[in-house]
């Protein structure tokens, strides 16, 4: 841990009632500290030791938020800026581009051995540099999944899976062939759901 964050971790004395909140989950309330960074207070001591245990491996990856120390139930990390990708293509739409984006983080995903190759749209941020990051990254090391279940479910819902599939296609034939039956049965399943 650095010098400079022993406080938080030794000594946490700041009032979180002034600081801003970030955002709240289902695991934890995340708010902005003073000096720019956050804090994720979770509601289970479990559930931060298995998220920090995640982030600190991969510590220095620059698709997540680096973290400073844990103490209990909670962290101290980097603060992540922009919107959620679900907001982005909300607003933005969807582009070959940020296609490649996703592509290349699921790439990175295998080269950090993840077991759990898999993230929900919300938890990708786009940077105000463009730029992707993961902000909750959840099971990765625990859970086995080699196709993209959560992300195609969220593509599908705003009506950009069809694309995404098409780039992953042109772009990477292997990893497409490795994906596209289990992403097209997943949305049947869900479709059948539905009805
Ligand atoms: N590092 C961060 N920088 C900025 N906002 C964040 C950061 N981490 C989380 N948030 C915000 O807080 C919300 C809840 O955090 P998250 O880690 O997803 O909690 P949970 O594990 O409960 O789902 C997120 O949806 C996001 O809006
Ligand atoms: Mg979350």
């Amino acid at each position: 841990m650095k010098h400079s964050y022993r406080k938080y971790i030794e000594n946490f004395d700041v009032n979180l009632l002034q600081c801003m909140v970030l955002g709240r989950g289902h695991n934890g309330i995340v708010y902005l500290l003073p000096d720019g960074k956050v804090i994720k207070v979770c509601f289970t001591e479990k559930s931060c030791k298995s998220e920090y245990y995640i982030l600190n491996k991969v510590n220095g990856n620059k698709y997540f938020p680096r973290v400073y120390g844990m103490c209990g139930n909670y962290m101290i990390r980097d603060y992540v800026g922009g919107k959620s990708l679900r907001d982005y293509i909300k607003e933005y739409g969807f582009n070959r581009d940020i296609a490649l984006k996703v592509i290349v983080l699921f790439e990175e995903f295998d080269k950090l051995k993840f077991t759990k190759r898999d993230i929900r749209c919300k938890d990708i941020f786009v940077q105000p540099d463009a730029t992707l990051k993961v902000i909750d990254p959840k099971k990765c090391y625990s859970k086995d999944r080699d196709f993209p279940r959560h992300l195609s479910k969220g593509f599908e819902k705003l009506g950009v899976l069809d694309y995404f599939m098409e780039v992953v296609n042109e772009e990477k034939p292997k990893l497409y062939r490795r994906w596209f039956s289990k992403v097209k049965e997943y949305i049947r399943e869900i479709s059948e759901e539905d009805d």
